[in-house]
């Protein structure tokens, strides 16, 4: 089989009745979520909530588990020492990274998707370059399909990819392409690690890119860790029987469940946010400030440092403001060797549940 890989774009008709249906559905739940997201002040704050579940979940397909209150430990201090947590603490940067790469460049190389891979495994391993890489059915041991072999073949494979996802003339409507794209990434199998979590931020990259969302809020793992045998099995039922049509509509189902939920969940975000504002902004009103909100949101966690740094005030200033917001019950903290940690515990449990609500 592994000859058989075909450049794009795939020579069938994808845009058929029944995906032509789904997609007007996933069309609509991903443009409420924009608009939504849109209006909130403060992105960064959803970016780095939403991600940190999809990080989590997306290492999980790849059987790389760990928990929130792992994670969090894992984010907030140096030296933390379960690798699983920082592999997802990696994954998270190399989202980050992939954005910012998006917005300035507006275009979606296969530089880009060698760097992300690197920032997942931190490594410099890069495309593969040695044969041997297959994908084998996870209870039988069984080889189901054998990705391209030599380097060159990966590299004018990638570069027929890059040309699809950048290169608009055909006309296809970019969630369908989506889908394609994902399952051309995930056959191409470039490296020897990290392919499935690299297809899935390109995944959300490419939204940005067309510019269906803003910031990389949507993520299908959690579908996919819900759906799992589906996902391996209609990836496999593209290459043996060319079964792109459920294929295309298992991905654009999962756009809209997961648009629909992730809109919930900012909902949620935004609204702990105000509340908390207007808390604090009576209980405390000598220390409020829009600016100390957000920090104590940027993260589940924050720091002396953090509030030092990002309101421009003295460590001893810094240092009270964090007591006084656990003094009246915003924060919980935690000494972790010789420094303190506010752990905003709202925010942490809404991100969790978020996150452990499955289906
Ligand atoms: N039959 C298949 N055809 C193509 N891709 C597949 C198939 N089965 C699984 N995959 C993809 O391979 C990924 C696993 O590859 P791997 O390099 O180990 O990625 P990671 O380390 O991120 O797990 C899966 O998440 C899936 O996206
Ligand atoms: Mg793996």
């Amino acid at each position: 089989m592994c000859d058989s890989l075909k450049k794009l774009p795939p020579g069938v008709e994808l845009e058929t009745k029944r995906v032509l249906k789904q997609l007007a559905g996933s069309h609509r739940a991903l443009a409420e979520l924009k608009g939504f997201a849109d209006i909130i002040p403060n992105k960064n704050i959803l970016i780095n909530a939403i991600t940190i579940n999809e990080a989590k979940d997306s290492s999980e397909i790849e059987n790389i588990i760990t928990t929130h209150d792992e994670l969090y430990k894992a984010m907030s201090r140096e030296n933390y020492k379960s690798s699983a947590a920082k592999e997802v603490v990696n994954y998270r940067t190399a989202v980050w990274h992939g954005y910012k790469q998006i917005k300035e460049k507006e275009f979606l190389s296969t530089n880009m998707m060698i760097e992300i891979q690197e920032f997942i495994e931190s490594n410099r391993a890069g495309v593969r370059k040695l044969p041997g890489t297959v994908l084998k059915n996870k209870t039988t041991g069984e080889v189901i399909y054998t990705p391209p072999g030599s380097e060159q073949e990966i590299l004018s494979l990638l570069a027929n990819l890059e040309e699809y996802i950048n290169n608009d003339a055909d006309s296809v409507d970019p969630l369908i392409k989506l889908a394609v794209i994902h399952y051309q990434l995930e056959c191409i199998h470039p490296f020897y690690d990290g392919n499935g979590r690299t297809g899935r931020i390109v995944n959300v990259l490419y939204m940005v890119l067309k510019n269906l969302l803003d910031s990389p809020i949507l993520y299908l793992s959690k579908f996919i860790i819900i759906n799992k045998t589906d996902y391996y099995r209609l990836l496999q039922e593209v290459t043996v029987q060319g079964q792109w049509e459920e294929w295309v509509l298992f991905m654009l189902k999962g756009i809209e469940e997961t648009a629909n939920e992730t809109l919930t969940l900012i909902k949620k975000i935004n609204e702990s946010l105000k509340n908390t504002a207007e808390e604090i902004k009576n209980v405390l009103p000598k220390i409020y400030s829009r600016e100390l909100v957000d920090l104590i949101f940027f993260e589940f966690y924050t720091k002396i440092p953090y509030i030092e740094q990002g309101l421009g005030v003295s460590r001893k200033t810094a240092a009270k403001y964090l007591s006084d917001l656990e003094d009246a019950g915003f924060l919980v903290s935690e000494k972790v060797g010789r420094e303190r940690i506010y752990l905003n515990r709202e925010l942490f449990g809404i991100v969790k549940n978020a996150g452990e609500n499955r289906g």
